[in-house]
């Protein structure tokens, strides 16, 4: 299985960058549904801690993602139609703009932010920085449950694919699985 994309499928590196944040996308729904559910609850308490450093790294996974994607484009696999390319654009678009917005706020804040103990920002007196908070307190919330309908709707789609006799199947284009 080579590293790089190919026609066929795509390689391992890009692989791994997907499953990764899928699994911390997830990761982001139950922390975020946790908090509009139950806010302030010990399981609140206890899982909230990791929605900021887990949307970090989301945000410097898909800078990654985006390089290599950028690199891989003349060989990796054609998109199956002009729906699933644009479907793909915005999940990448919006997995860059929740975090990177969330962060602009942080920073606006005047907060110290440490991810995994990272001195991302030391913080600073004197008042928040209001510009930099609206952003995210207009949109982060909304796009954020935006991103989740729109990945549910990704993988419904590829389990219809694989499983309704008109379509190609996609599946082993990402995952090691034979063709139906
Ligand atoms: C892809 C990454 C992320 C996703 C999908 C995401 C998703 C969400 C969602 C859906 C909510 C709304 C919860 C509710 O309705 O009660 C939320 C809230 C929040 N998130 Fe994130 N988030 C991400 C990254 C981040 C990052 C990087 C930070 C900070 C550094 C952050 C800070 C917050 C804060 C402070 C709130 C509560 C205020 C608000 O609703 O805007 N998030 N997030
Ligand atoms: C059980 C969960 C998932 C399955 C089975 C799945 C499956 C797949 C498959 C088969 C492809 C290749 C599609 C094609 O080339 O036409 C794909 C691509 C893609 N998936 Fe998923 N996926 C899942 C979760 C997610 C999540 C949670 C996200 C992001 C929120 C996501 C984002 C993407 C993106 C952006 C692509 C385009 C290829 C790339 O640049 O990496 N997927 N997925």
């Amino acid at each position: 299985m080579p590293v790089i994309d190919t026609p066929q499928r795509y390689g391992t590196f890009t692989r791994f960058l997907h499953w990764i944040v899928a699994i911390l996308v997830i990761w982001q729904l139950v922390t975020a549904s946790v908090t509009a559910l139950a806010e302030d609850s010990a399981l609140d308490e206890l899982l909230w801690a990791t929605h900021k450093p887990v949307g970090f790294t989301i945000l410097t996974l898909m800078v990654l993602r985006l390089i290599w994607a950028l690199f891989n484009l003349s060989r990796r696999p054609a998109s199956i139609s002009a729906l699933a390319r644009l479907g793909h654009i915005a999940l990448y678009a919006l997995l860059l703009i929740i975090p990177a917005l969330a962060l602009l706020r942080q920073y606006g804040s005047g907060r110290a932010f440490e991810p995994f103990g990272l001195p991302l920002m030391s913080g600073f007196e004197g008042g928040k920085i209001e510009w930099m908070m609206a952003p995210a307190n207009l949109l982060h919330g909304w796009l954020g449950w935006t991103l989740f309908v729109l990945a549910l709707g990704h993988v419904l789609m590829t389990f219809h694919r694989r499983f309704s006799r008109k379509s190609e199947d996609v599946m082993p284009r990402m995952l090691d699985v034979s063709s139906r």
